[in-house]
């Protein structure tokens, strides 16, 4: 490993608010249902950031929203890295990050312990539907993790992962609460929307379009 990254590695481990989980099949499992009670210390909102990357999301709406916790989930140290070393600067203590593959998500999360998700700009995976983070097999990973009505949010420069999640929402029968087919010609000054994060400066940059859904389970 480059010396940058081993050194990024070795830091976010001995950063209180990150959190990595390597072994799948520890015989000492995640605290799951301790989120509330025993990291974040509230009652508040607890919201996923998925493939998050350097964090720019959990962040943005952990400023914007003070009152509801964020926890940013990805593989990649070097990136979790930057997300919580701001974070620190920030001086943010609604936030943690956690390097783990979204696909064991079960493992650190309790039924019902979590308010909503944001996946932004995740890789479209065009070539495996399975392995796309709104598919089905993802959804039905999320299901029992989330409460009655919790959002899952989508914002992609890909037409074919936000034509194929607008499938995936109508054959499953899931609710839609927003559809925008071009995020800064129709809602510029959406705070929520209008968060960048290194994936989307690289996009704009293209003058690719920016799509955005919003929907839920139940
Ligand atoms: C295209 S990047 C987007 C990062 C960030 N959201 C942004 O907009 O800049 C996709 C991210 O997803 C992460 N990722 C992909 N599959 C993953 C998985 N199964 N578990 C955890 N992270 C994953 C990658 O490490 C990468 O950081």
């Amino acid at each position: 490993m480059p010396k940058v990254k081993e050194q990024r590695m070795d830091e976010i481990r001995s950063m209180e608010h990150v959190f990595e989980w390597t072994d799948y099949n520890s015989k000492n499992p995640f605290p799951k249902g301790s989120w509330n009670s025993k990291i974040f210390k509230n009652e508040h909102p607890v919201v996923l950031e998925l493939a998050c990357g350097k964090g720019e999301y959990s962040i943005g709406l952990g400023s914007l929203y003070p009152n509801k916790n964020f926890v940013g989930f990805d593989i990649k140290g070097n990136r979790i890295w930057v997300g919580a070393t701001k974070v620190l600067e920030l001086g943010l203590e609604n936030i943690r990050f956690f390097r783990a593959y979204i696909d064991h998500l079960g493992q650190f999360f309790e039924k019902n312990e979590v308010d909503e998700i944001w996946i932004i700009f995740p890789d479209p995976q065009l070539k495996k539907d399975r392995k796309k983070l709104t598919s089905p097999k993802f959804l039905e990973l999320y299901r029992p993790l989330l409460k009655k009505g919790a959002t899952i949010n989508l914002k992609t420069d890909s037409p074919e992962l936000y034509e194929f999640t607008k499938e995936v929402i109508q054959q499953e029968n899931l609710i839609l609460h927003r559809d925008v087919g071009d995020v800064y010609k129709e809602c510029p000054n959406d705070p929520e929307l209008s968060i960048r994060t290194y994936y989307e400066g690289l996009h704009l940059k293209k003058d690719r379009t920016i799509r955005f859904l919003s929907f839920s389970l139940t």
